[in-house]
């Protein structure tokens, strides 16, 4: 048996691991071929006769998945959404431009003016101005509830089509017990769509506990390196894979071939760029949890976070974001900590291999029911440099004050 016909006949029996190297690997063709797909830009896809020209439209339209234009994305683009729908345990993959715009396609596939959808209150904050500047001109109704303290199923009513989760929560790392939350929203015929990106999709399949949609920002750990932005929307069924299609197509997201290719490379070192990520953030953890200047640590793989038995449960690992409570309730305390660090760069992003670290705004925290303090939060992104080095900047800032 070939190489290419083990990866593909045995894939259910191989690691996880193995299955991410090995999906979207091109065939050889006349027995040779680069490991890695080719990048292929265009925008015009050539037919060999108007007969087939007419035959891609049609396969297109009962929703096969190819390309009659540039905009569908070809080989680079098929990879990546079959290594994706492989990492997700899904059905199919669709490539956005950006983590938000993947979000908002969701939303505008699946609802509808007159339709409601619960939202939990500690999600990416711009998931509000989805809403505030476009789904409610649409009559659209996005309602934030509690994952931990409100009855999901009291807030669904007969217009409900969609719960809207991210797991850990933005910011603070709240772990939602989404299979209870996705069952609730099973047995009312409700669609639940998570935001995956904290795990990469390495660490958790939200798909296999419940979710139908699982989307990330590829622009953070699965391209790993700061260099592209990208969304990726993973469905669990042919029937949701129609609805998120017909509005890609009619919206015409695309991304080009290259930061396809990126996010590919990016995927092929995933798993050891996580562990190392997860190694590093938990001795950066551990030594703010000593730190005088610290009140509270953020971090699920941390045996006091309120979300660990849960993360333990549902999750193989934990990414490089941390977050804590300053002591000091000045605000200016914590911009003057921010401001000292050499090593951590200052900057919104996260999931690339450098470290950063920002004061969460104020009025973000706040739209977390569970947050209750006044007192500043620092978010720490950590990255792959020597946690000893990152560890002696931290301690550094705290004394420079
Ligand atoms: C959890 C989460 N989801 C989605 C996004 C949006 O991704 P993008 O910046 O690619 O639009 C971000 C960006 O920070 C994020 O943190």
């Amino acid at each position: 048996m070939s190489k290419e016909g083990v990866a593909a006949s045995a894939d259910t029996l191989l690691c996880a691991s193995t299955r991410l190297l090995h999906a979207g690997v091109p065939a050889l063709r006349d027995g040779t071929g680069p490991v890695n797909v080719p990048v292929v830009r265009t925008s015009t896809v050539r037919f060999e006769d108007t007969l087939t020209h007419a035959d891609y439209h049609r396969r297109r339209a009962a929703g096969e998945r190819v390309a009659a234009y540039g905009r569908h994305g070809l080989d680079t683009h098929r990879a990546l959404e079959d290594a994706v729908t492989t990492l997700e345990l899904g059905h199919r993959a669709f490539l956005a431009p950006s983590g938000l715009s993947a979000i908002a396609l969701v939303f505008l596939a699946l609802l509808s003016p007159g339709d409601h959808a619960l939202v939990a209150d500690s999600v990416y904050a711009p998931v509000r101005r989805v809403d505030s500047t476009l789904l409610q001109r649409l009559g659209i109704t996005l309602e934030y509830f509690s994952p931990a303290h409100d009855d999901l199923a009291a807030k669904i009513r007969p217009t409900t089509r969609l719960v809207y989760l991210e797991s850990p929560s933005s910011l603070l790392y709240e772990v939602l017990d989404l299979p209870r939350l996705a069952a609730i929203a099973r047995d009312c015929g409700v669609m639940v769509a998570t935001d995956n990106t904290w795990s990469g999709g390495w660490f958790h399949q939200p798909l296999a506990l419940g979710a139908n949609i699982s989307i990330q920002a590829a622009t953070k750990y699965i391209a790993g390196h700061s260099d592209l932005m990208q969304g990726i929307v993973v469905v669990d069924s042919p029937a949701l894979a129609t609805k998120i299609a017909t509005a890609h197509e009619a919206l015409g997201l695309g991304i080009g071939a290259d930061d396809a290719y990126l996010s590919l490379r990016g995927l092929r070192t995933l798993p050891v760029r996580l562990a190392q990520h997860q190694r590093h953030a938990t001795e950066v953890a551990q030594y703010l949890q000593r730190h005088p200047r610290v009140t509270r640590v953020f971090y699920p793989a941390l045996p006091e976070d309120p979300g660990h038995a849960l993360w333990k449960r549902d999750f193989s690992g934990a990414s490089g974001l941390v977050s804590f409570e300053f002591r000091d309730a000045d605000a200016a305390a914590a911009n003057a900590f921010v401001d000292a660090l050499q090593l951590f760069g200052i900057g919104a992003s996260w999931g690339g291999y450098e470290s950063l670290a920002l004061v969460a705004a104020p009025e973000r925290l706040r739209e977390h029911s569970r947050w209750t303090s006044t007192r500043p939060v620092v978010r720490l992104h950590v990255g792959l440099e020597d946690p000893q080095d990152l560890i002696a900047d931290l301690a550094r800032a705290f004394a420079a004050r």
